[in-house]
């Protein structure tokens, strides 16, 4: 069994460096599918969804390689169509994209249904929407969704009944390879749909749009191959912002685009944190007395809801009693339940958490019950004195590149430990 333990109470302080973004790599990783020519991506993060997704591809006849640190090449021109294997596909929400991509490079896709972290539903018919849209014959059952469109995907009409991230990626991806023009409307307008639009435009596809809520997709018969460098993960450096915050700290956190931050930046800064932009990087330096606010999760250019756990601990930590209002997800608060454990008050009703901050934590054996519950419970840790132990770390593995080391460069008294099963 693996876990982190923690010895916290010891202000962060120095430079942390924040790797590619997670959720942007996982859908380029896709993406290159699309091509039969060699695909070079940089600032790959070193996290498990990739290395899972890398392993999909190479399952299903892809040459990939890691050459050097953060940089993969992927070969897709020996591509097999038909399945993906299941017992990989399950393990991440991500393989979904491995639909879109599919169905724009043989006109058929076969997937296991997508696995990930349990926030309650996470359905895929707006996904399913979009493809039918361009033309294809989608079928479900409890385990696998097939689409197919025998004559190629044609352009067509999307409106999306909800702002959705994966289903607007997977549309652009589908719908660059189509023949036709293609309109998304409603779409999301995160980071990394511009990121993953610019990774198609280099590769030759003509979207427009990105970033707004209108895109636009000229189908373009054949992709080639580039070069192209993931965007940072705004996530980690939210997660590392609030760290700073948490523990006392100063840190300089490099490798950001800050306009990405701008909605993090506001709650901090209304909790009383002073945070610096320059012009890569932001240094946020922690306040005497934390303030407590009001804050709703929403898509982009909204507060993120995989930024909301560990603002929560930071709720815990201020005075006064704040409220939480999760606008994205039904049941994103299992993470409070190991919150508790730690002595934080925090009482959740649907949709809405109230914390009550001010009451002290202290250390605790807790689990990570997802990816960002995970770090929440790493920022928690270093913010309290004494040793907190945090088991299931393959959940924060998922998507923090280096978060030990990381941490332990600025500081931070944690480590992992790998303990022999004994049964
Ligand atoms: N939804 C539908 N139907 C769909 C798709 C989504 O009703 O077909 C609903 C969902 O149930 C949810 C909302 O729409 O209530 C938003 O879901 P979205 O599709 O935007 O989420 P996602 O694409 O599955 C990605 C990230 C998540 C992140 C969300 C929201 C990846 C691999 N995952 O998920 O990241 O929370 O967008 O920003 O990109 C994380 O990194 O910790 C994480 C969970």
């Amino acid at each position: 069994m693996e876990k982190i333990i923690i010895n916290g109470g010891v202000p962060l302080n120095g430079e942390i460096e924040v790797s590619g973004m997670k959720n942007s790599a996982v859908a380029v990783i896709f993406a290159c599918l699309l091509t039969e020519e060699k695909v070079t991506l940089t600032n790959v993060p070193d996290i498990i969804d990739v290395d899972v997704s890398l392993d999909i591809l190479r399952h299903m006849g892809c040459e990939v390689s890691r050459p050097a640190a953060h940089t993969v090449e992927i070969d897709a021109a020996g591509l097999r169509g038909g399945a993906a294997p299941h017992e990989l596909t399950v393990k991440m929400r991500a393989s979904y994209y491995l639909l879109g991509a599919e169905l724009g490079r043989f006109g058929h896709a076969k997937v296991g249904m997508p696995g990930g972290c349990n926030f309650g539903v996470r359905p895929i018919d707006q996904h399913i929407k979009a493809f039918e849209s361009l033309g294809a014959t989608v079928t479900e059952s409890d385990t696998t969704v097939e689409a197919t469109a025998m004559r190629g995907l044609k352009g067509g009409s999307i409106f999306f009944d909800v702002v959705t991230v994966g289903g607007t990626m997977n549309a652009m991806i589908a719908a660059c390879c189509a023949t036709g023009d293609t309109v998304i409307e409603n779409a999301a307008r995160e980071p990394h749909i511009v990121d993953l639009a610019n990774f198609l435009n280099t590769c030759g596809a003509n979207i427009r749009g990105a970033g707004t809520d209108t895109i636009k997709i000229r189908g373009a018969a054949k992709l080639h191959g580039c070069s192209y460098a993931i965007i940072p993960d705004m996530i980690e450096a939210g997660t590392y912002m609030i760290a700073a915050a948490a523990t006392g700290g100063k840190l300089r956190i490099t490798n950001v685009i800050p306009k990405h931050l701008e909605s993090i930046t506001a709650k901090l800064e209304e909790m009383g944190v002073d945070v610096t932009e320059e012009d890569e990087a932001v240094v946020v330096s922690a306040c005497e007395r934390l303030n407590n606010i009001n804050l709703k999760t929403l898509p982009y250019p909204g507060y993120p809801t995989d930024m909301q756990p560990q603002i929560c601990v930071l709720m815990c930590l201020a005075s006064g009693e704040s409220r939480l209002v999760e606008g994205v997800w039904d049941n994103r608060y299992r993470y409070v339940e190991e919150l508790k454990r730690m002595g934080a008050d925090i009482t959740v009703n649907g949709r809405i958490a109230t914390v009550t901050g001010g009451k002290p934590l202290h250390p605790a054996r807790v689990r990570a019950v997802d990816l960002r519950a995970g770090a929440a419970m790493v920022i928690a840790a270093l913010a309290v004195k004494g040793k907190t132990e945090i088991e299931d770390i393959r959940y924060i593995e998922r998507g923090y590149d280096n978060i030990v080391g990381k941490l332990r460069g600025v500081g931070g008294r944690i480590q992992k430990i790998v303990e022999e099963d004994i049964f």
